[in-house]
């Protein structure tokens, strides 16, 4: 198990996780006050860094009635939080190959027929911890249009703290990169320097160094990446 060693003289502070009561030193975010207190964390946690959205959290505050939403990893613990981590969330997810669908309108509301059904409450605008008007996005996506849908949601993390709150039972971000792959399929050019990156590659250009790299020692390959 991962332990997780606090600064030296840092100041104690009273937090709840999964509702039991726990001193830690001030300055950790949730995923590490879950390792000092000895919690295994394997499910819902990731990169570490804001981006996989696999740390979905939920806490409130003493005095405040309001449930709030974060990322574990992005968020310092306060005196008398209370919170618990979302290991995942039951989400619809269609299958398909977005090549594949004749009409990328019909079938947004073929796989998700739930998506002309948005009540306009707001609630995951509110709960996202991106910031991002995903109340917007649903109706950009009913309205096919995909690129203000891509514009609307391009710092989603796929955390799913949209779909926790969205009284038209609706996955709002699986809609969203529905309507990203059709915009990226079918209305934006393929990217000049990313089909060049992907000849070297079929060539053969970093075979030799890949090889290099993967003869080196956990060690080694700290060093060469800069990794204390
Ligand atoms: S849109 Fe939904 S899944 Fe994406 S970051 Fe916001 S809450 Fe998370
Ligand atoms: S939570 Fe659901 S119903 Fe409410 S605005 Fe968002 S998508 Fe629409
Ligand atoms: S662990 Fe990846 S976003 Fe928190």
């Amino acid at each position: 198990m991962f332990q997780y060693e606090a600064p030296e003289g840092a100041q104690m502070i009273q937090v709840w996780i999964n509702g039991k009561e726990w001193q830690v030193p001030e300055g950790l975010t949730m995923i590490q006050a879950m390792w000092y207190t000895g919690h295994e964390v394997i499910h819902g946690i990731g990169c570490l860094g804001g981006v996989c959205g696999a740390c979905a959290a939920v806490y409130r505050m003493p005095g405040n009635f309001r449930l709030f939403n974060a990322l574990a990893c992005q968020t310092l613990v306060k005196e008398g939080m209370a919170f618990s981590l979302i290991a995942s969330y039951p989400t619809q997810r269609a299958q398909y190959d977005i090549e594949q669908i004749p009409d990328a309108k019909e079938g947004l509301f073929t796989l998700y027929p739930e998506s002309a059904t948005c009540r306009n409450c707001n609630a995951c605008t509110e709960v996202c911890p991106q910031g991002i008007d995903v109340r917007t996005s649903v109706w950009q996506a009913a309205f096919g249009d995909f690129k203000g849908v891509a514009e609307t949601t391009m710092s989603c993390v796929m955390c799913g703290l949209c779909v926790s709150r969205c009284i038209a039972e609706m996955a709002p971000h699986e809609i969203a990169l529905y309507a990203r792959r059709a915009y990226g399929s079918r209305e934006l050019a393929f990217p000049e320097n990313l089909r060049q990156r992907m000849d070297s590659v079929a060539s053969g250009t970093y075979d030799e160094e890949l090889e290099r790299l993967s003869r080196l020692s956990p060690d080694q390959l700290k060093l060469e990446c800069g990794v204390k």
